[in-house]
C-alpha cells in the first residue's frame, strides 16, 4: 500500500470497530471493543445490562462520539473529524426500542420526510417508496394512520420500514421487541428475519435468545465493556468458552 493510501483495508467487511473506547465521567463504558462486519451479516449483540450494548451501536451511527478508537464504515473513518454526519446516517438505519415516532404526523409522512428533506426525492416518489415498504412490514392499509392508534408492533414495524425508506445500506437494532407485550415481538421479529433473508446486513441488540439463534450469522457477548466472546449461534448457545458468557446464557436458556 502506497503511503498516500489512507483508507484502512477492510478486507471485504462493511463495518470495522477498532480500539474503541467510551467513558462516561469516570464510568468506562467501552474498554477495547474490536469487531467487524461484513456485508449481509447478521450480528446479534447480547448482554447484561449496562455492559455497554447500546453504546456502542451508538457508536457506529455516531450518536455517541467515541473517546479513541475507530469506526470505519465502507473505508470511511467516522471518527476523523469531517465526516459528514447527515450522509453516513443516510446509509445506516436505526431502529430504538421506543420507537421514535413523530406523533404529530401520520405514517406515511413518518415515512416520507427523511427521504424527502435529505435525500430531497419527489413527494410522489418518496410516497410510493414508503408505500412499499409498509406493504413490506404488513401495514399498508395504515398509511394515513396517526401512530398513537397504532399498538406498539404496529409503530415498531412502522419504524423499521420509516428507517427501510432511506434504502440504508445497514440496520441497526437496539432492543426493537424489549417494550412490547409477549405476543406482540412475534409480528416484529418476523420483519426482522424477513430482512435477514432478503440480506440486509443487521446488527442487533436483543435479549430474544431464540432470534439471536436462528437468525444471527454471529453472535457477540458483551461483558462490561468488552467483547468477552463470539462465534457463531450454536456453538455460543451450546458450548460457549467464557465463564461469564456461560453464566448469562443459563439465566435465559434454563430449561
Ligand atoms: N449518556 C450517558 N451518560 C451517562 N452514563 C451513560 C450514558 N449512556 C449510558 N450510560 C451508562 O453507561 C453504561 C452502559 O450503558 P449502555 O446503555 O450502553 O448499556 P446496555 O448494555 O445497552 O444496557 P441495557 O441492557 O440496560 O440497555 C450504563 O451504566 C449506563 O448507565
Ligand atoms: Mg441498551
Amino acid at each position: 500500500m502506497s503511503m498516500n493510501e489512507s483508507a484502512v483495508p477492510m478486507d471485504g467487511c462493511m463495518v470495522r470497530i477498532e480500539g474503541l473506547r467510551k467513558s462516561f465521567g469516570d464510568l468506562e463504558v467501552l474498554r477495547d471493543v474490536n469487531l467487524d462486519v461484513a456485508p449481509g451479516e447478521v450480528v446479534t449483540i447480547i448482554g447484561a445490562s449496562g455492559s455497554g450494548k447500546s453504546t456502542l451501536l451508538r457508536c457506529i451511527n455516531l450518536l455517541e462520539t467515541p473517546d479513541a478508537g475507530h469506526v470505519w464504515f465502507e473505508g470511511s473513518d467516522l471518527t476523523a473529524d469531517h465526516v459528514d454526519v447527515n450522509g453516513l446516517r443516510e446509509d445506516i438505519g436505526m431502529v430504538f426500542q421506543g420507537f421514535n415516532l413523530f406523533n404529530n404526523m401520520d405514517v406515511l409522512d413518518n415515512c416520507t420526510l427523511a427521504p424527502v428533506t435529505l435525500k430531497k426525492m419527489g413527494k410522489a416518489e418518496a410516497e410510493a417508496v414508503a408505500l412499499a415498504h409498509l406493504e413490506s412490514v404488513g401495514l399498508a392499509d395504515f398509511a394515513h394512520a396517526a401512530p398513537a392508534t397504532l399498538s406498539g408492533g404496529q409503530k415498531q414495524r412502522v419504524a423499521i420500514a420509516r428507517a427501510l425508506c432511506m434504502n440504508p445500506k445497514i440496520m441497526l437494532f437496539d432492543e426493537p421487541t424489549s417494550a412490547l407485550d409477549p405476543q406482540i415481538v412475534g409480528e416484529v421479529l418476523e420483519v426482522m428475519r424477513g430482512l435477514a433473508r432478503d440480506g440486509m446486513t443487521m446488527v442487533v441488540v436483543t435479549h430474544e435468545m431464540e432470534f439471536a439463534r436462528t437468525v444471527s450469522d454471529r453472535v457477540v457477548f458483551m461483558d462490561r465493556g468488552v467483547i468477552a466472546e463470539q462465534g457463531e449461534p450454536e456453538q455460543m448457545f451450546t458450548e460457549p468458552a467464557h465463564p461469564r458468557t456461560r453464566a448469562f446464557l443459563a439465566r435465559y436458556l434454563r430449561s
